[in-house]
């Protein structure tokens, strides 16, 4: 059990390009992920990417369980994914709230692509591939952005949704971490 303390906005290390995990043989990759998991579940986030926590490569998870707060939303198995790539599948675009670990306690409203199918090795080096829509595509979308020293403000385009939650109560929303 290890949680970290999330690297917060401002930091210049998130961004940075993360480096591609080279040997899946190294020890240190089980600690990292051991690592992201305790902090993104400690944080109750619904994501979390290496460089979040310190380690500047290309390693990211997200997991949400729809069944606790939010019937409306589809459920999202815990899927660990190193040096993930993603293709498009649609060129359809939509807004919703989004918030991050990083950014904390804060949300804005981010334009993410639908519909999409990433693939990615899994902590023992199996190859995983899926296709995703909707929630799933925008948690994984967010989490990307992050390998590549992307947060999720530089993608708002309509900075008036950009603000505290405490001051936008009236805002309910499930939001990609
Ligand atoms: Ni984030």
């Amino acid at each position: 059990m290890s949680i970290k303390s999330v690297v917060k906005m401002g930091n210049k290390e998130l961004g940075k390009p993360s480096l591609p995990i080279t040997n899946f043989a190294d020890p240190k990759i089980k600690t990292i992920i051991q690592d992201m998991y305790d902090t993104m579940i400690a944080e109750g986030g619904v994501g979390i990417a290496a460089p979040q926590i310190g380690y500047n490569v290309r390693i990211l998870m997200f997991g949400f369980d729809a069944s606790e707060n939010h019937p409306n939303e589809l459920s999202i198995p815990l899927t660990i994914l190193i040096n993930p790539t993603y293709e498009v599948l649609s060129d359809e675009m939509h807004e919703d709230w989004e918030g991050c670990l990083s950014v904390p306690g804060m949300r804005g409203m981010v334009p993410r692509y639908t519909k999409l199918k990433y693939s990615g090795f899994d902590p023992k080096g199996n190859l995983i591939t899926q296709e995703c829509s909707d929630f799933h595509a925008r948690v994984f979308q967010h989490e990307y952005d992050h390998l590549d020293g992307i947060l999720y403000p530089q993608r708002i385009r309509d900075m008036s949704t950009f603000g505290f939650n405490d001051a936008m109560s009236e805002q309910l929303a499930v939001v990609a971490e």
